[in-house]
């Protein structure tokens, strides 16, 4: 093995990733004046959470009467029972808090007549616990509401001292012998230099890992980096098996069209020019959660009523709105409806399809965002030094199916959350920890290992057999028999990163080796789904199961967690957190208003 010399750094945390929650992570250490290092493999404000359209939910009833209880019943309904009680209190609770600081950081968010923050309707947000008619509780910023939030918390983060290393890649996570996280192993793109950041908090808010998939809304660099490490590191991933379909991605480029679309007015149509969602959610219609929607799309297409000389498609229509409204409040989607679709949505229907958008599993951890290690007798361990947000990480708030708007806040109410115990728990006074040496090596040697791969499968060809699996085994319905077979084959697919080969051999701007790194990423998460998926026989969220059709609460009211040995998954279950953090003396919610029943729309 080549020997490769490194620069240590050490800090007080390093947060890996510049996306919403890295940086409101990140801004939130930094202003308690802990020494801070924001590792991200592309400049922050390219991160994905740059294409996030809609808005951030809160309940902030600028636009009519919102309850945080009735935010949090909406998550808990849009979770299908299975997200954790305590986590979806702390994010509803904390919403509107998180929405006016990012206010007074200097979000420029579209405005009301009266100047108050504009809020829109999204999918499955709710009045009246589910009683009333749909809420407008999706603050926005036109529909580029991600691009603000990020442009926002970089200069925050920058005025407060955080150090940035920009294109640097995290190989793997320094572990101790007795597993608190030290660190990480990185390497500088652009100068092939090799970096060990030591640090008493490492961070993960890596996003999501949708890029498993052909066809996603996700940015290509969604490839699941801190899923990849916690599995290397022996760690757990949680509830894989649920992985969002968001309705109105473009037919073709998979280019995401907002749920805000719909929020504004907007509405779906088969080929018989019918507004289907009538029939299969006649409360909300085109404002049912995206697992409804992305479902009864798919029943569309299957029974001959799609759209297009293929039949394969469903019509998003606008036209009907005012084009100045259509300019105000939906100008990126209508660029990007011109662009990828060739459609002028003043005149005619944009063509979507249900496309790979996000991942409810992740990184377990609890509502501070510490990791925990379920497999321990103690499910609820925390592995020290650890902490994973955002998309990267399972609070679990989403359970198995996340309301659109609610990952915006997500971002920023965990990553704060993550800032804020930080500050209680890590001692700026007190030294680093000592570098276990050889979890650096093992870093070094797998990083060269694959640099020198000889073999004869290229990244791009293992890649797309990888997507194509998934796509096809583990789509918006899944069988027994697809699953089955999904399993065998990803297994398949997985054993041949032995015989990978990777073509240049060079350190600087080696996106040869930077993707061949990343498929090593994107495998243990696509194969922690498909098993996941396989094992869980009963229907919930945006796992739907057409040979268990049923939600089956007595037994599957449980989280997934697999643990990857080599590319094996052991799967076992954790209970899903049923207690809220407060309780209805103390101002929080009658538990009966959020116990499991029958979820329609
Ligand atoms: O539809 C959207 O604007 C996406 C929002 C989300 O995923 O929360």
């Amino acid at each position: 093995m080549a020997e490769y010399e490194y620069e240590t750094h050490e800090y007080d945390v390093v947060v890996v990733g510049a996306g919403g929650a890295g940086l409101r992570a990140t801004l939130g250490m930094a202003e308690q004046g802990l020494r801070t290092a924001c590792v991200t493999k592309v400049f922050p404000t390219r991160s994905h959470t740059v294409a996030a359209q809609g808005g951030i939910a809160a309940s902030l009833s600028n636009m009519g009467p919102d309850h945080w209880q009735w935010h949090m019943f909406d998550t808990v309904k849009g979770s299908d029972w299975l997200g954790d009680t305590d986590a979806m209190e702390y994010l509803a609770r904390e919403a509107p808090k998180a929405v006016y600081e990012l206010e007074h950081y200097g979000v420029p968010f579209s405005r009301t007549e009266e100047g108050k923050i504009y809020q829109r309707p999204f999918g499955g947000h709710t009045t009246e616990f589910g009683d009333g008619p749909p809420v407008q509780r999706t603050c926005a910023a036109a529909d580029r509401t991600g691009h603000a939030i990020l442009h926002t918390l970089y200069g925050q983060s920058l005025k407060n001292n955080a150090e940035f290393y920009v294109e640097y890649f995290a190989i793997d996570l320094v572990m101790s012998e007795d597993g608190q996280c030290q660190g990480v192993v990185c390497w500088k793109l652009d100068d092939g230099t090799m970096h060990v950041f030591n640090a008493k908090m490492v961070v993960l808010a890596t996003g999501g890992y949708g890029r498993a998939y052909f066809s996603a809304t996700s940015a290509h660099t969604c490839t699941g980096d801190g899923g990849g490490m916690v599995a290397r590191a022996g760690l757990a991933l949680q509830d894989m098996e649920f992985v969002q379909f968001h309705p109105t991605g473009i037919y073709g480029s998979g280019c995401l069209i907002t749920e805000g679309a719909r929020g504004e007015g907007g509405y779906l149509t088969n080929s018989e020019g019918e507004r289907f969602m009538e029939r299969y959610a006649p409360q909300y219609k085109d404002l049912a959660p995206r697992d409804y929607v992305s479902r009864s799309m798919t029943m569309e297409i299957r029974e001959g009523r799609g759209v297009g000389a293929e039949g394969d498609h469903i019509h998003l229509n606008l036209s009907h709105l005012p084009a100045e409204a259509l300019a105000e409040r939906l100008p990126g989607i209508s660029e990007s409806a011109k662009i990828f679709a060739g459609v002028d949505v003043t005149k005619e229907p944009i063509p979507v399809i249900p496309t790979v958008h996000y991942n409810m599993g992740g990184v377990p951890t609890n509502y501070w965002g510490e990791v925990i290690n379920p497999t321990k007798k103690d499910h609820n361990a925390i592995v020290p030094g650890l902490m994973a947000v955002g998309e990267a990480g399972c609070a679990s708030v989403h359970g198995a199916n996340r309301l659109g708007s609610n990952s915006l806040i997500d971002l920023v109410v965990f990553g704060r959350a993550a800032a804020i115990r930080a500050g209680q728990i890590v001692d700026a006074d007190a030294p680093n920890p000592e570098l276990n040496q050889a979890s650096v090596d093992a870093a070094f040697a797998r990083f060269d290992g694959l640099r020198h791969a000889k073999g004869n499968v290229s990244t791009a060809e293992l890649r797309l057999e990888m997507q194509k699996t998934m796509q096809a085994d583990a789509a918006v319905f899944r069988t027994s028999k697809t699953l089955k077979e999904g399993v065998e084959k990803m297994a398949q697919i997985a054993a041949k990163q032995d015989d990978l080969k990777v073509t240049d051999r060079s350190l600087v701007w080696n996106s040869d080796l930077m993707e061949t790194l990343e498929l090593t990423n994107l495998m243990p998460n696509a194969l922690a789904t498909i098993a996941g998926a396989e094992a869980r026989t009963e229907s919930r969220g945006a796992h739907a199961h057409e040979d268990f059709s049923k939600r089956d609460d007595e037994n599957w009211r449980v989280h997934t967690i697999s643990h990857l040995e080599g590319n094996k998954v052991k799967l076992s279950y954790r209970d899903v957190v049923k207690d809220p953090l407060t309780t209805e003396k103390e101002g929080g919610i009658n538990l009966k208003r959020i116990a499991p029943k029958e979820r329609t729309f």
